[in-house]
């Protein structure tokens, strides 16, 4: 079994709020992050894939292949959008880093079935969110 990892970046907005809560909660429990107008990041996105390599092409996965399936399910859909109201399968989600990677392992899981292993969201340098499907 070899393991190969693809990155990503994509640009986006977002604003950390439940609205359930009133305001002086979601300040408690989101800080800055609950700024009224949004605060934007530059998202890295690891995808890790698995499996023996092809005896004939010595490759676990093409990478080519695996880009143009992070373009078209991650890029076009989180690049330069707002997470909170642009990306139907966020709806009703509080968009933090943990469930931009539940939503994005759940569309890749259908493109790269058996194979995905993990996936590593960088919402900064310092704050990583790790997800292997499980929960
Ligand atoms: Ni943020």
């Amino acid at each position: 079994m070899v393991y190969v990892t693809k990155g990503i970046e994509f640009s986006a907005t977002h604003r950390l709020f439940n609205p359930e809560f009133d305001d002086a909660k979601n300040d408690r429990v989101f800080g800055k992050c609950n700024n009224r107008n949004g605060h934007g990041h530059n998202y890295r996105l690891e995808v890790t894939v698995k499996g023996a390599p092809d005896p004939a092409t010595g490759m676990t996965f093409d990478l080519s292949e695996l880009r143009k399936i992070l373009e078209e399910v991650v890029q076009a859909r989180f690049d330069h959008k707002n997470l909170n109201l642009d990306v139907a399968e966020m709806k009703g989600m509080v968009p933090t880093a943990e469930n931009i990677a539940r939503v994005i392992w759940k569309l890749l899981e259908q493109r790269l079935s058996g194979k995905l292993d993990r996936i590593r969201l960088f919402e900064t340098q310092n704050n990583i969110v790790e997800y292997r499907g499980e929960g």
